[in-house]
C-alpha cells in the first residue's frame, strides 16, 4: 500500500526539519552523504538567515509566528529539488558546460514537488504556494535572465515580490561565502557585496534588499538571531 502523504499545515518546524535532515542523509550513490552534508548545511543556514532577517525587519513586536515558521521554511525547502541531483555533480570541483541545463533542473516545478512528494512524504499541493514559487524562481533575475523552473507571466508581479527578492539575496550570499560550491572558492562578504552590486547595477537584483541585507548582517545590536553563531564566528568570512 502506498505510503499516506503527510499534510504540510499538520506539521511543525521540527517535523519538516526532520524529514529534510533524513532525506539529505539518504542521498544515494557512494559520496551521497557528503552531497547531503553540503546541502543540508545550505539550506539550514538559509532557513535561519531569512527567518532572522524578517523578524528584525518586522520588528519584535510585529513578529506572527506563523509567518516567521513560513519564511524559515521557504528557506530551508527552496533547493529541495537538489534531491534528485546526482551527488557527484553536487561534489564536482569543476563544473563543465554540460553540468548546468542539470543543476539547473532543481527549480522545475516537477522536481520541486516531486521532491517534497518522494523524498519528504509531504503532500505538495498542502505547501502554501509562497514556499513552492521560492523553490522554483529563486534563480530569477530582475532583467528577465537567470533561470525558472515555471512559466514567469508577468516580470512586474514578479518584481513585487518581496519576500522572493529578498531571497534571492541571501541564497546568493549564504552560497556564495559557504561550502556550497566546490567549484568555487569561499567568499568574504565584501566580495559578495561588490558581485551583488554589479548585479545591481546591471538591473538584475533590488538595491534596497541588498542594502537591508547587508545592514542587517552589520547590526551588532540584533542579539537574538538563530544565525548568530555563524556570523559571530566568522562562517561567513570576516566582515
Ligand atoms: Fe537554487
Ligand atoms: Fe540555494
Amino acid at each position: 500500500m502506498a505510503k499516506r502523504l503527510k499534510n504540510f499545515q499538520k506539521m511543525t518546524t521540527k517535523d519538516v526539519f526532520l524529514s529534510v535532515y533524513k532525506a539529505c542523509s539518504e542521498i544515494p550513490g557512494k559520496r551521497g552523504p557528503e552531497a547531503g552534508y553540503l546541502l543540508w548545511g545550505h539550506l539550514t543556514r538559509c532557513a535561519s538567515l531569512t527567518q532572522d532577517f524578517f523578524a528584525s525587519e518586522y520588528g519584535g513586536s510585529n513578529r506572527k509566528s506563523s509567518v516567521l515558521k513560513e519564511l524559515f521554511l521557504s528557506g530551508l525547502l527552496h533547493d529541495i529539488g537538489k534531491l534528485f541531483l546526482p551527488a557527484e555533480l553536487l561534489l564536482k570541483k569543476k563544473l563543465e558546460k554540460e553540468d548546468w541545463p542539470i543543476i539547473e533542473k532543481h527549480v522545475e516545478k516537477y522536481y520541486v514537488e516531486n521532491a517534497l512528494e518522494k523524498k519528504l512524504g509531504i503532500d505538495y499541493k498542502s505547501v502554501p504556494h509562497e514556499i513552492i514559487d521560492i523553490g522554483t524562481k529563486h534563480h530569477v533575475l530582475l532583467d528577465g535572465t537567470g533561470y525558472s523552473g515555471v512559466q514567469i507571466d508577468s516580470m512586474a508581479r514578479f518584481s513585487e515580490n518581496k519576500v522572493l527578492l529578498t531571497f534571492m539575496i541571501i541564497d546568493k550570499f549564504e552560497a556564495g561565502t559557504s561550502f556550497l560550491r566546490p567549484w568555487q572558492p569561499r567568499k568574504r562578504y565584501m566580495q559578495i557585496f561588490l558581485e551583488l552590486q554589479e548585479a545591481m547595477e546591471k538591473g538584475q537584483l533590488d538595491k534596497t534588499k541588498i542594502l537591508s541585507f547587508f545592514s542587517f548582517l552589520f547590526d551588532d545590536s540584533i542579539t537574538n538571531l538563530t544565525c548568530l553563531p555563524q556570523i559571530v564566528s566568522g562562517f561567513y568570512g570576516r566582515r
